[in-house]
């Protein structure tokens, strides 16, 4: 059957008819809001990188967090900038660092918000690599024991997930002995399992001043080309004990994200990254676009493509229009 019988635009003739039949929406329950948090106290520095977002002290942290839930927000993603920085990242561990002081003040005021920490070395070392460096090379297995540490400080503070974006491979399995050791067995882990190495990560790495000091990620990280590799890397993942899995960026591969989405039945998250979402900012200030529509729909895309949860800066200013 063909037109004149079969008519889709009757469907679509008034604003209840769509909404019976539209196949998927936005909740706020969708998404996580990442935040850069740093030492001190009463800091709120906008990230010049980053319209409308802020490095922020953990009270501060702590603030916004009240915020964010008032407007209908339920998790949060933590980075961290610490004061000090060495070859292996030890400051990512402190218990005294400012992710897991930033964990204990939201958990204290916002008790329902779902914290999760973002596990990686790069913001914590001189040399900006996500792992331990010898001879140009990143180490994988001596970096495994550091990001256990990180974890298990964040899941001590508190943290109701912590999700490894480093990219070497076997730290979920390091990740979850650790925390099953600690009496954490409770702790979900969320993988970056396909991450690739992208250049949509410029604003964060300013953001977070992570920049590798020599070279790049393309040695973890994932080819951008690859497709079939981000099965197997999801595989290898859950087979370790990751409890969601993640595709990051998410606009551009969404072809990803949809594949992923049909061979697992797992959690699948998708992070729209710093560059997305710069693009969009500088989009809309140019004129070019419409900041609600084109937001709305970006994040509507991802969803589609089959994510159960967003990690998008977008968080708070979509929020009101859900
Ligand atoms: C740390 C990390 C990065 C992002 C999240 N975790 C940067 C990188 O890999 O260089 C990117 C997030 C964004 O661009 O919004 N490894």
């Amino acid at each position: 059957m063909a037109w004149p019988v079969d008519r889709p635009r009757r469907l679509r003739d008034n604003p209840a008819l769509r909404a019976l039949v539209s196949e998927t929406t936005l909740s706020p329950a969708d998404l996580v809001y990442p935040i850069f948090v740093v030492p001190g106290a009463r800091v709120k520095k906008e990230i010049s990188s980053l319209p409308g977002q802020h490095h922020l002290s953990p009270d501060e942290a702590g603030l916004l967090a009240l915020e964010f839930q008032r407007a209908g927000g339920r998790a949060m993603l933590l980075f961290g900038l610490p004061d000090r920085k060495d070859a292996v990242g030890s400051s990512g561990a402190d218990p005294d660092g400012p992710v897991p002081a930033a964990v204990k003040v939201i958990k204290n005021l916002a008790p329902d918000m779902a914290v999760i920490t973002d596990v990686c070395l790069c913001e914590y070392t001189s040399h900006g690599h996500c792992g331990l460096v010898r001879d140009q090379k990143v180490l994988n297995d001596q970096t495994l024991p550091h990001l256990a540490a990180q974890a298990l400080a964040h899941a001590k503070a508190g943290a109701d997930m912590v999700a490894p974006s480093d990219m070497m491979d076997g730290r979920v399995a390091a990740i979850r002995q650790v925390l099953d050791e600690n009496h954490l067995s409770h702790v979900p882990i969320m993988a970056y399992s396909v991450k690739y190495a992208s250049a949509f990560y410029g604003p964060f790495r300013q953001a977070a001043d992570s920049a590798p000091a020599f070279g790049d990620r393309r040695g973890y990280q994932m080819d951008p080309g690859n497709r079939r590799e981000a099965l197997f890397e999801v595989d290898l993942d859950l087979a370790e004990g990751a409890d969601v899995v993640m595709v990051k960026p998410a606009g551009p591969y969404l072809d990803v994200l949809r594949e992923v989405r049909d061979h697992t039945s797992r959690p699948l998250a998708a992070y729209q990254v710093s560059g997305e979402f710069a693009m969009l900012k500088a989009a809309a200030a140019a004129g070019a676009l419409d900041f609600k529509r084109s937001a709305l729909e970006s994040l509507l895309g991802i969803k589609r493509a089959g994510a159960d949860l967003i990690l998008t800066y977008l968080a708070p200013e979509v929020l009101p229009w859900l």
